[in-house]
């Protein structure tokens, strides 16, 4: 470091801002830094998966009817060995596990819930893109020794903490216990997370919008007409907008975070198993939504706040149009129009 300065790592940051974290118990210190212990572990496999016997399909399909890959069931493993037995969570959730996964017998049972995709972005393992991790922190509501699915099924508004690990040219971690958003970046010569990204804001309108394309006629009158409307030459709307697609939302929604702009998986009547959309309410949706409100942006299903849903099932999927304020209310007045 040139002016000194050896940088602000995550515990730093926490105790720095210490009067203004509400949770800024030890405990919230030592979930992140578990957390950041476990990024750490899949960064490496990550970042060498070219090289070993890591890649390509493991042969079997998670309960969303996917293939999984060799580096989710791996990532999965990691974060749930370490998350479980770290004494803070009374009960854990996972995209790769069907049930709500309890604490093994032996180890403290703690006082929140986690929910986590360990792996988002699974099909751009193989072809070297950016891929990530989701977590989602509730406080635990359930009596007694062992917590259980109540514990996770909490509207998003209530997170004491949500996050992301971006896998990628760097490893970052970016972070909300709903203070402001923070981005910190993995400096594998210490090991450590610093601080890159203090109180990331979204701007109050974009210019690229993020959605796949190939579902356009599967989605309600009013998203096409609302892309539509984006690709079209209007000074007064700032249009036509760019297109960013990635195909990982952490990717997706970590350019819409530090550029604005909006992100978009609405619901398609693509697939009859599917007419809420594609992405996850409890480790995808709520956490991501969590971020945007607290640097400034806004989530939506389309017709309400993402953080406003309260979860009926683990593995729930709703909605989700994400980013600039301007831009996903926009949205919303198209579906009021055109739905
Ligand atoms: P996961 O790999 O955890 O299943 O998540 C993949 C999700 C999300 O990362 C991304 O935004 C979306 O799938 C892309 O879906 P499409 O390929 O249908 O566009
Ligand atoms: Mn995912
Ligand atoms: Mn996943």
């Amino acid at each position: 470091m040139t002016d000194g300065k050896i940088g602000i790592n995550l515990t730093r940051h926490i105790f720095e801002k210490q009067r203004e974290y509400p949770e800024a118990t030890g405990e919230l210190t030592g979930i992140l830094n578990q957390i950041a212990f476990a990024a750490k572990i899949v960064s490496r496999e990550v970042n060498k998966a070219g090289l070993v016997e890591i890649l390509g399909l493991t042969g079997d399909k998670n309960i969303q009817g996917e293939e999984v890959q060799k580096l989710d069931d791996f990532a999965n493993e990691v974060f749930i060995n370490i998350l479980a037995k770290s004494g803070h969570f009374c009960v854990l959730a996972s995209e790769e596990v069907p049930d709500v996964i309890p604490i093994p017998d032996g180890y403290i049972s703690g006082h929140y819930s986690i929910a986590i995709d360990p792996l988002d972005g699974s099909s751009n393992i193989d072809v070297n893109v950016n891929i990530g991790t989701i977590f989602s922190i509730h406080r635990r509501t359930s009596e007694g020794e062992k917590g259980c699915a109540d514990d996770l099924m909490q509207a998003g508004r209530k997170q004491v903490a949500a996050g992301y690990v971006v896998y990628g040219s760097s490893t970052m971690l970016v972070m909300s216990t709903g203070n402001g958003v923070h981005g910190f970046t993995l400096d594998p010569s210490v090991g450590e997370f610093l601080e890159s990204h203090p109180d990331i804001q979204i701007p109050s309108r974009g210019k690229t919008y993020s959605i796949n394309e190939g579902n356009y006629p599967y989605w309600s009158g009013g998203v096409r007409h609302y892309i539509d409307h984006l690709k079209k030459k209007d000074k007064e709307s700032g249009t036509p907008y760019g297109a960013r697609y990635i195909g990982s939302m952490v990717a997706d929604m970590h350019r819409t975070l530090l550029k604005g702009g909006i992100f978009m998986y609405p619901a398609d009547n693509k697939d009859p198993k599917k007419p809420h959309g594609k992405l996850r309410l409890l480790y995808e949706c709520a956490p991501m939504a969590f971020l945007c409100e607290h640097a400034g942006g806004a989530a939506s299903t389309g017709t309400g706040p993402v953080l406003d849903v309260v979860p009926t099932e683990l593995h729930q999927r709703v909605p989700f149009f994400a980013g600039s304020t301007e831009d996903v209310r926009e949205l919303e007045r198209f579906i009021a129009d055109y739905d």
